[in-house]
């Protein structure tokens, strides 16, 4: 099978172009599974070097990129605090540190989060290695929508015939755009359902270009759609955005208007999951980790698989 990531950048789910595309990370996924599981020593990146920069906070994401390349034997620079310690600070711009972080660690790939939307394919235009988007803006974050997926697929077996619930904040959060997309573009019969406030609706041109790929229905309430769901996608009001917006009044009247609790998963069909990209800040209750259908820390599990297949396919035939 043709690697269709070797040396290219993967900055937005537009690049996934066929479901072979994820029949092959997945594949990738399954044996970097293997080699956690079975604590095997496997270094394909004994001699490449992997830059890892957050200029925003982050527990998973982090560091399961950092894991996954130490994991295949890479070297890692890993700095979660670009905002604190890095020229930024003094203004300088993310193209020319992008630049300088090449010449200064010899990087063959580097691993951006940024809040600025277009912040990925900015970095990726300005120095000739790829670069991998860990979360940009309210816009994309594309390795999550492919560990989102690949823990789906672990537990249904399937990429079609689902019914997807995406509930919460629509609007700021940018896990449920990659994934609605992901979706639209590999799954087939497939129907998606977004739960929000109106006010934390996703926006409107993004839900005309998935309305022409898959079937999409937006709702103000759980409803009984809740009871045909295979999974429910929880995420959380996105505080900072609106703070950045000078709207704190807004998040605290919108803020957890949907919660999972044990009454609400209970309603779900038996075998269905629900996930959450995580941090959870109230809008999952604890009383549901216990409920069989609570998947969302098998999820980020799927995060280090997910990441290993990618930077080794992106660095390696
Ligand atoms: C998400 C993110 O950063 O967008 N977190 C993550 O990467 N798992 C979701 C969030 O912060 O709400």
């Amino acid at each position: 099978m043709k690697n269709p990531f070797y040396g290219k950048s993967f900055v937005a789910i537009n690049q996934i172009t066929s479901p072979s595309d994820i029949d092959y990370i997945f594949k990738v996924a399954d044996k970097m599974k293997k080699v956690i599981q079975d604590e095997k020593v496997y270094e394909p990146l004994k001699g490449k070097t992997v830059a890892v920069l957050f200029y925003q906070p982050s527990t998973r994401t982090f560091t399961s990129f950092v894991a996954a390349a130490k994991r295949l034997g890479a070297y890692v620079i890993d700095i979660n605090e670009m905002t604190s310690f890095s020229s930024a600070v003094k203004g300088e711009s993310l193209e020319d540190t992008i630049k300088s972080i090449y010449q200064t660690t010899g990087a063959n790939a580097i691993v951006l989060r940024h809040p600025e939307n277009t912040s990925s394919e900015i970095a990726a235009s300005v120095q000739n290695i790829p670069v991998i988007n860990g979360g940009s803006g309210t816009a994309e974050h594309p390795t999550q929508a492919l560990l989102d997926l690949y823990t789906i697929y672990q537990k249904f077996g399937r990429l079609d015939n689902l019914h997807i619930m995406m509930v919460g904040d629509l609007k700021y959060g940018r896990t449920i755009k990659s994934l609605a997309k992901l979706i639209a573009r590999v799954s087939k019969n497939s129907r998606i359902t977004f739960v929000s406030p109106k006010e934390l609706r996703a926006p409107k041109d993004f839900i005309k270009d998935l309305k022409g790929q898959v079937e999409v229905t937006q709702r103000s309430s759980f409803g009984t759609a809740i009871e045909d769901a295979d999974v429910v996608y929880m995420t959380r009001v996105q505080k900072e955005w609106f703070e950045k917006e000078g709207k704190l009044d807004d998040y605290e009247n919108l803020k957890l208007k949907f919660i999972m609790n044990k009454h609400v998963a209970d309603r779900m069909k038996k075998d269905a999951i629900i996930l959450h990209p995580l941090p959870r800040v109230g809008e999952i209750m604890l009383e549901v980790d216990n409920n069989p259908r609570a998947w969302y820390f098998e999820q980020m599990r799927s995060g280090l698989y997910v990441r290993m297949a990618l930077i080794e396919s992106i660095l390696m035939k």
